[in-house]
């Protein structure tokens, strides 16, 4: 503000809020076009930044000018988007909190260029490394990738989004862009089969007929040529001069990679657009009964063309068990074929975000701050608007009044705080059109619910009578029926008129009302609104009216218009004051009261709050900053006037003030930049004597260092070879733990290798060839354990020391078949299922008959118990697991096999694997199977 006080006079005013006439809407208007004639197309209201489009480079977004507002106060430079960027970075990390900038206007007004201006700031004006530089490229070629697929050419904008987009860009604490995530909504499908003169299709189109490569076009069966495809030439504007599809699809193509499309996934997004045109070309002819039927087949990709015949041309009824097939006329049949090329490209956006979406994901869990962008279309007002202008608007409803809410809230929480008087602001509320359209079982959206819903033949016309006989009276709801003489000549039968808070508008049910309303509601300050076009009257009074920014700027001038804190209102005024200059000895209140006397502010232009003084008038101020900027000048020029406590220096003394002033700066910056220097290094050398002590404050910072640099020279030395113990870096005290938790897997004893390696060669016997997943378990490496809970207390109560295998399972119940997670163990004597400190089940491998697993690509194991146990209460185990493979060979080498020697009477032979084969009677008196092979294997 400070800036913008400065310059008003040559600009007009940099924020409307010192505007003197803020309710007059010509003063508004006037204000912004004298700027716009100057090329500042960027006005503030508050926090809140109104641009007009000005449809020419002006110079004003590069790395410099973002340099210039990089970490400057809000009100210190002139209006710029980047000033808004920057103001709602700064307050994000230091707050540590959620921040959303809203970007609203027309088709054209801008919208999108401003939330790239946004993300290319924060990309320059962020912190860096390698790492986040691989982030910041993918959140910034999600935009090209996305208009693509999501912008068109229309009347109004040769590059206008036909989608909503909110993009979240996630920050570390230390403000880096770590990820981001984006959601579309209300993608305009009917663009895909249908344009209306002079529009275009989705770019994507274009760009693969003009831009793709001749072999991929003819792996797509495409011709070079978009006169070839119904849907890319209904608006007759195929080719334009402004757009370039070939630079564009290569752009699109190089995006794709850096996202990490795989190539696989980039064929297949392809192949479905080529199948989109080629659908567009199937056309339909009448049978001799007047039914349809497909008279040119398209090579539509992984569709038989049977079924995509039948699909198209008939529709399939299911009554109870029976399907019946009933044929579609040629023109049912026509508008089956574009519901289908709709349906297929709205599903591969779908698809294109969420896999741009996982491209962005940050996969670390600390906790993000996260500042969000809302590119939105604003009020809609067409001849005819349906459904979509509803939600648009409702949308823009919702957001007026979270906007009103925050900021009387914020208002009043500050006039609290100074301890000034609220005083009420007339403003309009409009929730009550909210409720209009939201309240639950009253609105609009609840009644169009039920009437989706109700048996019977519910039609447009007869949710329009209910919305008669519930809205009946509302204020701001009016129909044809409802409406008094003079209005109901302005409505035809099948609309209703909402009175919304920025005007009128008038919706048609006829046809197109069907129910499909999301709305979000992100939280904070900051807004932006955009307005658009050549300075055209009529054109932006209508947006400054259903933008709605007369109303905002009522609810900034609600009470003050200016208020600053005492220092800074004293350090810029206090040569203004004869007590004041050049030193005031009492406290600043004190100061500034004695300064305004001085001026002769009158009692109710001005409140003093406890730290901030308030000033209801622009212009108040006006006439305060004009004395200053005449004392400025005076100041400088010498010698002195009669008045020595005005003008107190001779001449030449003021260039020596200036000088040692600046002197002063330079000397005090370089103090501040030394002893942080010595704290730095005070603090290094505490952290080096204690850095064998455990982790305190004073050694906490200098293990982090030890730890930081150990890890990053390790980075540039790994060992060739992981089993070479020798040449890795000998870690510092503090890593010793983490070293070997690091690399005591790969320096395993060559006997246990060994063994691993026998697992490995006795698993591939029992199941190569024999199981069909097996050859995916080949690449995971063998571990005795893996516990995924573990509980000291069964460690220690059950089966603590004897634990010779373990894995995490899911047991499927016996009745009902649920899943429950468990821990498998075995131990020499028996497995047991465990969860948590609880021994679930017991089986004996004396009493296991058997273990079954299918051939098939499945995890399943079965362990069959004898049932004639009288200890096992329980039936067969139902298991399924990761690691299915190793874990029954595990098995095999614990049990025992259970043979009737004779009729009640049973014998137990044991398998051993070994180098050496060998049988004989054991201890036990079991039969001892010693081989190379355990051949126990029973499905
Ligand atoms: N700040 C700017 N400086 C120069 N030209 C601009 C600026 N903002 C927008 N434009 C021009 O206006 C055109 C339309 O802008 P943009 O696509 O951002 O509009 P939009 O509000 O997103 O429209 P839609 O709602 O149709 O998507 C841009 O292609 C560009 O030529
Ligand atoms: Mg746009």
């Amino acid at each position: 503000m400070e800036g913008s006080l400065t310059a008003r006079d040559r600009v007009g005013i940099q924020d409307f809020v010192l505007l003197d006439a803020y309710t007059s809407e010509t003063a508004f208007m006037d204000n912004l076009r004298k700027r716009f004639n100057e090329n500042l197309i960027y006005t503030y209201i508050g926090t809140l930044l109104v641009s007009v489009n000005p449809y020419k480079e002006l110079g004003i977004y590069t790395k410099k000018q973002m340099d210039i507002y990089m970490g400057v106060n809000f009100f210190e430079l002139p209006p710029h988007i980047f000033a808004l960027a920057d103001n709602v970075y700064r307050t994000m990390i230091s707050e540590t909190n959620n921040h959303f900038i809203l970007i609203s206007g027309e088709s054209g007004a801008g919208k999108t260029e401003a939330s790239k201006k946004v993300l290319q700031f924060y990309a320059v004006c962020c912190p860096s490394t390698r790492l986040l530089d691989n982030v910041r490229d993918r959140l910034l070629l999600s935009n090209p990738v996305l208009e693509a697929f999501g912008n068109a050419k229309t009347l109004k904008n040769d590059n206008s989004s036909r989608f909503g987009k909110y993009m979240d860009i996630q920050f570390d604490h230390q403000g880096a862009a770590v990820g981001g995530h984006i959601l579309s909504y209300l993608l305009e499908k009917s663009r895909v089969v249908h344009q209306n003169h002079g529009e275009r299709n989705f770019h994507i189109f274009y760009q693969l007929v003009e831009g793709g490569e001749d072999e991929l076009l003819r792996w797509l069966g495409l011709e070079r040529n978009c006169q070839k495809y119904r849907y890319l030439i209904q608006g007759e504007c195929a080719k334009v001069s402004s757009i370039n599809d070939k630079s564009d699809w290569k752009t699109v193509q190089k995006a794709l990679t850096i996202i990490e499309f795989s190539e696989k996934d980039i064929e297949h997004l392809f192949a479905i657009i080529a199948s989109v045109l080629h659908l567009g070309n199937v056309h339909f002819e009448a049978s001799a009964h007047g039914y349809a039927t497909l008279n040119s087949s398209a090579e539509l990709l992984g569709i038989p063309s049977n079924i995509l015949q039948e699909g198209l041309t008939h529709r399939k009824i299911e009554a109870k068990a029976e399907e019946v097939l009933s044929p579609f006329t040629a023109e049912h049949a026509k508008y089956a074929r574009d519901a289908l090329a709709k349906a297929i490209y709205g599903r591969t956006f779908t698809w294109l975000v969420n896999k741009i979406n996982e491209s962005l994901v940050n996969k670390d869990s600390t906790r993000k701050t996260v500042i969000g962008l809302l590119d939105i279309y604003g009020f809609e007002v067409f001849d005819v608007n349906s459904f979509e202008q509803f939600c648009i608007n409702f949308c823009n409803e919702k957001l007026q009044q979270l906007f009103i809410q925050l900021t009387l809230k914020s208002e009043q929480e500050e006039y609290e705080m100074e301890g000034i008087e609220w005083e009420p602001v007339p403003y309009f509320n409009n929730k009550i059109i909210c409720d209009l359209v939201e309240e639950k079982h009253r609105g609009i959206i609840s009644i169009l619910d039920e009437e989706c819903l109700r048996p019977g033949e519910a039609t447009d016309f007869t949710f329009l009578e209910k919305l008669e006989e519930k809205m009946c009276g509302h204020p701001h709801f009016v129909t044809h029926k409802l409406a008094d003489q003079k209005t109901r000549k302005t409505l035809e039968r099948g609309d209703f008129r909402l009175l919304h808070y920025a005007g009128e508008v008038t919706y048609s049910v006829v046809g197109k009302f069907h129910l499909i309303s999301q709305v979000n509601c992100a939280s904070d300050l900051s807004l932006t609104r955009l307005t658009s076009d050549r300075f055209d009257d009529v054109m932006v009074r209508h947006q400054v009216k259903y933008l709605g920014l007369m109303e905002h700027l009522r609810v900034r001038r609600a009470g003050f218009a200016y208020r600053r804190r005492y220092e800074i209102f004293l350090k810029r005024y206090k040569a203004l004051c004869p007590d004041t200059w050049p030193h005031w000895k009492g406290t600043p209140a004190e100061g500034v009261q004695r300064l305004i006397k001085h001026l002769g502010y009158k009692p109710d232009e001005y409140k003093m709050g406890r730290t901030k003084i308030f000033i209801r008038h622009p212009r108040t101020l006006f006439a305060t900053e004009d004395a200053f900027e005449i004392c400025k000048h005076e100041l400088g020029k010498a010698p002195a006037t009669s008045d020595k406590r005005r003008l107190p220096f001779p001449e030449g003394v003021v260039m020596i003030l200036i000088e040692t002033c600046w002197r002063g700066l330079q000397a005090r910056r370089e103090r501040e930049r030394r002893a942080w220097a010595v704290k730095v290094i005070k603090k290094f050398i505490k952290g080096f004597m204690n850095r064998n002590q455990p982790v305190s404050m004073d050694n906490s910072d200098y293990l982090a260092f030890v730890r930081q640099s150990y890890l990053t020279r390790l980075k540039d030395n790994l060992p060739k070879s992981v089993l070479d113990k020798t040449i890795w870096l000998t870690p510092p005290p503090i890593m010793q733990e983490v070293f070997h938790i690091l690399i005591n897997p790969l320096l395993l004893k060559p006997s246990q290798i060994y063994f691993q390696l026998q697992i490995k060669a006795l698993t591939s016997d029992i199941f190569k060839g024999r199981k069909e997943n097996y050859p995916q378990s080949v690449c995971q490496p063998f571990h005795c354990i893996y516990i995924m809970f573990v509980s000291l207390a069964w460690e220690t109560y059950v089966i603590s020391h004897s634990t010779q295998y373990s894995v995490p399972v899911i047991k499927y119940d016996r009745n009902g078949f649920r899943p429950r997670f468990r821990q498998l163990i075995f131990t020499q004597a028996a497995a047991y299922l465990v969860e948590e400190a609880k021994i679930k089940q017991r089986v004996n491998y004396s009493s296991l008959k058997g273990v079954s697993v299918s051939d098939l690509s499945d995890n399943f194991l079965i362990l069959h118990v004898t049932c004639d146990d009288t200890k096992q209460k329980v039936g067969d185990c139902l298991l399924y697991l990761t690691r299915m493979h190793y874990t029954y060979t595990e098995l095999l080498s614990f049990c025992s096999v259970r043979f009737d020697i004779q009729p009640g009477k049973e014998g137990f032979v044991d398998f051993k694997s070994s180098s050496e084969s060998m049988v004989y009677r054991a201890k036990n008196g079991h039969l001892m199977v010693v081989s190379p092979h355990n051949p126990m294997h029973t499905t």
